[in-house]
């Protein structure tokens, strides 16, 4: 059985104080409550440290939004591997669309920084997906294909069995404009299919595959009992606790 997973990405949300009481709330909701998936939150850099005090001792798990690729040096206003883990992060959120359009990381980049995410044993949470005109084209698998083929390249069976891949159509993202559950599915299979054929029928049934995008507490359960799709990977919603607990429990 894959994993099932609810990831939140603040992205630039939340000052100290801020992230405290979203944080705080978030862990006394879930406390002793049975909820059978894994949960993730991804602050900003600069509340990494004090998220990670306030998770200690609770299920919920750590992550970055992005970093460097290289190991150290002169790269002013980078953030290392090294320095996410030693803050407790065990995940960190690479490729993501508004990383690739706004700050022109390109594919390349991207497959620097998962092979320095996974040396570094961090878990890549690996993002991709189309824009409205590439889906419109007709285009979206050869997008897909491209991303996948690339942001893996050279990397080992069991280094891809590693990562979570986020599937987040960029139309979909901040626009209240969800995919429908039947279009995540088919790209979600697709990935999969992706896998199946670079690697393994095991690994491309191994991966978690969490779709992005306008996920809401009215849409997450539709979209979450698609066969492909393991869980999400969640902006807007996850900086209210109630939406957010509400589609974990989805
Ligand atoms: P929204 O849920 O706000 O559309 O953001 C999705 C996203 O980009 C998560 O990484």
């Amino acid at each position: 059985m894959r994993r099932r997973i609810i990831a939140g990405n603040w992205k630039m949300h939340n000052n100290l104080s801020e992230s405290q009481n979203l944080v705080t709330k978030l862990v006394n909701e879930l406390n002793n409550q049975n909820i059978n998936r894994e949960v993730i939150i991804c602050p900003p850099f600069t509340s990494l440290t004090e998220v990670s005090n306030l998770l200690d001792g609770t299920k919920i798990e750590l992550g970055a939004q992005n970093m460097h690729f290289e190991d150290k040096g002169a790269f002013t206003g980078e953030i290392s591997a090294d320095m996410l883990k030693s803050v407790g992060c065990k995940y960190v959120i690479l490729g993501h669309s508004e990383r690739r359009t706004i700050f022109g990381e390109s594919d390349e980049i991207i497959n620097k920084k998962i092979k320095q995410a996974l040396n570094a044993g961090l878990i890549p949470i690996f993002c991709m997906g189309e824009t409205l005109e590439q889906r419109e084209d007709g285009i979206t698998n050869d997008v897909i294909n491209n991303q996948v083929s690339e942001g893996i390249k050279e990397l080992s069976e069991e280094d891809v069995n590693k990562i979570i891949i986020a599937y987040e159509p960029i139309w979909a993202i901040g626009t209240g404009k969800t995919a429908t559950p039947e279009q995540a599915q088919e790209v979600h299979k697709f990935i999969r299919s992706l896998l199946r054929e670079n690697f393994s029928e095991n690994t491309s049934q191994n991966i978690p595959i969490l779709y992005g995008g306008s996920v809401k507490p009215n849409n997450a359960e539709d979209i979450l009992a698609k066969e492909d799709i393991d869980g999400a990977l969640v902006g807007g919603a996850c900086l209210d606790t109630d939406s957010f607990v509400s589609i974990i429990k989805a």
